[in-house]
């Protein structure tokens, strides 16, 4: 098919899950097939109606308020792109910290990038935020095109990134029953407590280490503030990972008088096959270097082993700042797949871009 378009013949348009016609979702999926050729091939291709499952109930998220555009060339009935930003709610304990803030992401199939039609986007969340008395917006990217893009519209990077993956094929077992080994040895009064389920006697106290390292973790320069966790947002997380049918399994070390001292979770999404994600390690300051992050990786690595015979690549993301946990997951094996920034810039300064444009 000829590569050739019209300008005038693009539309941005809202894009609802919850209210889209079945021709809709007909071209959303061929757009995304041809997305994930270009991005990533190699991985498992979700099904179409887990997808659309998924994205309906992903829009109801408890934390985040979501907008979807789409992109359509109306001239070939095509969808050519996707934009999405997100603002947090109102409701959200992290709201007052990050309420000036909007998040947003955009794809273009290739043969229509360089045309103007990012910036005719950028123009929609600009004026969004605007009008929502937004003043930072922030996005990311771990693609040639869209790190330029970024650069241009005058983002500051503000962190850098990489996605990791550990091939399950390639770890030394041996370390990893040596660091389960040392784990009790060097704290013989710490017990282990994996659960998928939060235990209601310690969601409390679980929601505040989980917001203590979480918010540890190097930010760059994103004019972020802390996110809170609470023991409902947390119960509203597991309820949403249910619904999708995500398996989200957490280990914790507990020091002899009930303390939380450490944790590391991960979740298997079905659709994904073989891959399961390493979510977040932490350990609180007054336990660190006793190796509790190892003893809670390894015994985490060998459940899964055992649990998800099928699984065989574990993914990951770091800030490439992060010197300790970077160094845990170096020695585990895992390799750098991909290399991505997290750009930043002011509403006023996106408004000089579209002035200029
Ligand atoms: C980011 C993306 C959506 C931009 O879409 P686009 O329609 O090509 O953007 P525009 O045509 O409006 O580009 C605006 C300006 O950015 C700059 N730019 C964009 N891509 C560029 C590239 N690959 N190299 C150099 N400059 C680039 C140019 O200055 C361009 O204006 P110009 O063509 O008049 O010189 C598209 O490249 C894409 O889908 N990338 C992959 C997904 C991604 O990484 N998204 C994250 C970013 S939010």
């Amino acid at each position: 098919m000829s590569n050739q378009f019209d300008i005038k013949n693009i539309e941005i348009k809202q894009f609802d899950p919850i209210t889209l016609t079945e021709e809709d979702w007909k071209l959303y999926h061929e757009f995304r097939k041809t997305r994930h050729e270009e991005v990533n091939p190699d991985d498992p291709y979700t099904d179409n109606e887990t997808t659309e499952k998924n994205m309906k109930i992903a829009m109801k998220h408890p934390e985040a308020d979501i907008f979807l555009l789409s992109i359509i060339d109306s001239a070939k009935s095509k969808q050519i792109g996707l934009v999405n930003y997100l603002v947090i709610k109102k409701t959200s304990a992290s709201y007052e910290g990050n309420k000036h803030l909007v998040q947003f992401d955009m794809s273009i199939l290739a043969p229509y990038r360089r045309k103007g039609i990012g910036t005719m986007a950028l123009k929609l969340i600009y004026d969004f935020a605007i009008d929502h008395n937004k003043t930072t917006l922030i996005s990311g990217s771990d693609e040639v095109d869209g790190k330029k893009f970024l650069e241009i519209i005058g983002a500051q990077t503000a962190l850098t990134g990489v996605e990791n993956r550990l091939n399950l094929e390639e770890v030394d077992w041996e370390m990893i029953s040596k660091w389960e080994k040392e784990g009790p040895e060097r704290s013989p009064k710490t017990k282990l407590q994996p659960f998928y389920t939060l235990p209601e006697d310690i969601i409390e106290q679980y929601s505040k280490i989980y917001t203590e390292t979480t918010n540890q973790q190097p930010l760059g320069d994103l004019d972020v503030n802390d996110i809170i966790f609470t023991p409902e947002s947390l119960r509203k997380m597991e309820k949403r990972h249910k619904e999708l049918g995500r398996k989200h399994l957490t280990y914790i070390t507990v020091e002899p008088d009930g303390e939380i001292s450490g944790l590391t979770e991960m979740i298997y999404r079905p659709e994904r096959k073989y891959i399961i994600e390493q979510l977040l390690t932490g350990v609180k300051e007054k336990y660190r270097g006793r190796g509790l992050g190892k003893w809670l990786k390894a015994v985490m690595l060998l459940r899964v082993k055992d649990e998800f015979p099928d699984v065989n690549i574990v993914v990951t993301g770091n800030a490439t700042t992060n010197a300790p946990m970077l160094s845990i997951n170096d020695r585990l094996g895992f390799k750098v797949h991909k290399e991505g920034i997290s750009g930043q810039l002011t509403v006023v300064n996106l408004g000089k871009y579209l002035e200029s444009k």
